[in-house]
């Protein structure tokens, strides 16, 4: 008999409609939860692709984490994009892109608030500003 209750992937729908339900139904709940805020992307596109690998290959990825990796020195990027960031004279800035190329280029200009150790400073012959900003679609697609 047909129940036309079954909800996709219960045992009804899945004994009527064999594995291939099953499995869509269990892309598709994948899916979701991968869109959900808080899990990373796995999926960058060009730029944040690009972003990505330069982090890790110019040692900020060694204390920041990134998508894959938990932050280890460096406050966490993940989630932060929009965040609102108390300093250390109790400003409040926006976590947006030009608070990532300040904190790139002139890292000790402003101090994050809290017990943070210094952060290196990159100048330009060591990070362009078109690398720069990829790094910043990077940290965008981290949300
Ligand atoms: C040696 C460890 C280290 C490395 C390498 C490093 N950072 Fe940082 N970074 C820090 C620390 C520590 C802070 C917090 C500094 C402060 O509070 O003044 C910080 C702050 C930041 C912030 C501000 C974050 C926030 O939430 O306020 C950004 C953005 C950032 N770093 C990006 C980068 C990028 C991009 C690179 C590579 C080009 C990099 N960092 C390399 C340690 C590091």
């Amino acid at each position: 008999m047909t129940d036309p209750h079954a909800a996709p992937g219960s045992a009804a729908a899945a004994g009527l409609a064999g594995p291939t339900l099953v499995v869509s139904w269990a892309v598709g709940a994948t899916l979701v939860l991968l869109s959900c805020g808080g899990s990373a992307p796995r999926d960058l596109d060009g730029a944040a692709a690009r972003g990505a690998t330069l982090t890790r290959e110019l040692g900020c990825a060694a204390c920041h984490g990134g998508a894959d990796q938990d932050a280890e020195i460096g406050p966490s990027w993940v989630g932060s994009w929009n965040d609102e960031i108390v300093m250390s004279d109790g400003e409040r800035v926006r976590f947006d892109a030009s608070y990532v190329v300040s904190s790139v280029r002139q890292p000790d200009l402003q101090r994050r608030g809290g017990d943070w150790r210094r952060m290196p400073a990159y100048d330009i012959d060591q990070l362009t500003d078109d690398e720069l900003n990829d790094i910043v679609d990077y940290l965008e697609a981290l949300g």
